[in-house]
């Protein structure tokens, strides 16, 4: 099994099950022509994360890392008409890219893109005391990824699910000795979860068009 032959499997998902329209291609092509790294979800991806909105009846999601606002769209549009989802970015051209990609596929009036770090826009939206998420998507800085959950976590409710990106990375997870900071940031973020008393996780690895990496999905069991 390699990379080449993951990618066809991808292709074949894609083709069968996978509605990608226009606006989505067109952010895609967006994004690559402003120079965005090509880090965005795969459309398989794309659509898991669109049917867990559905499956949890999300009215209100999270994301840390919109980059050019892929994602974003896919997540936006397992939301109810009357939805919320609050997207962070720390690059204020990634956040352009976004708005532009959300405003073309009609989502600007439920999707807001918050530029900042992620850490303090989370301290803002815990102050100004906002319902409570009930998915979150994080995909930004993996050197912060625990830092990240633990603070996403207080935005969260019971039954809330969080969704962590790039957890695996081609098995460096399981590095002791890794030198490599977002493998150490995915490490610590393991380490959090085995003794968060407040939330059930697992980790799924996962190969396709990106490659062999995984996600964690964790459901908030107590506050
Ligand atoms: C990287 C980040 C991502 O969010 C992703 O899905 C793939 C790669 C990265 O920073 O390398
Ligand atoms: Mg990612």
């Amino acid at each position: 099994m390699n990379l080449n032959q993951w990618t066809q499997v991808d292709s074949y998902i894609v083709e069968k099950l996978v509605d990608t329209d226009p606006v989505l291609k067109s952010a895609l092509r967006k994004s690559l022509d402003a120079g965005l790294p090509p880090h965005q979800v795969s459309a398989s991806q794309g659509k898991f994360l669109q049917l867990l909105a559905k499956a949890c009846g999300a009215r209100r999601i999270l994301e840390l890392g919109t980059l050019g606002g892929y994602s974003t769209i896919w997540l936006a549009r397992g939301l109810p008409p009357d939805g919320r989802l609050v997207t962070l970015e720390l690059n204020s051209k990634y956040a352009d890219v976004a708005r532009e990609n959300i405003a073309e596929a009609g989502l600007s009036q439920l999707v807001e893109v918050q530029l900042g770090t992620a850490l303090n826009s989370l301290a803002e939206l815990a102050a100004q005391n906002v319902d409570p998420f009930d998915l979150i998507f994080i995909d930004a800085d993996k050197q912060r990824s625990a830092e990240y959950f633990s603070s996403a976590l207080t935005l969260a409710r019971v039954g809330s699910v969080i969704i962590v990106d790039n957890v695996v990375r081609d098995g460096a997870l399981v590095d002791a000795r890794t030198d490599d900071p977002s493998v150490q940031g995915v490490r610590r973020l393991h380490e959090l979860l085995a003794v968060e008393p407040r939330v059930s996780a697992t980790t799924v690895q996962t190969v396709g068009s990106k490659g062999y990496d995984g996600f964690t999905m964790a459901v908030v069991t107590g506050k």
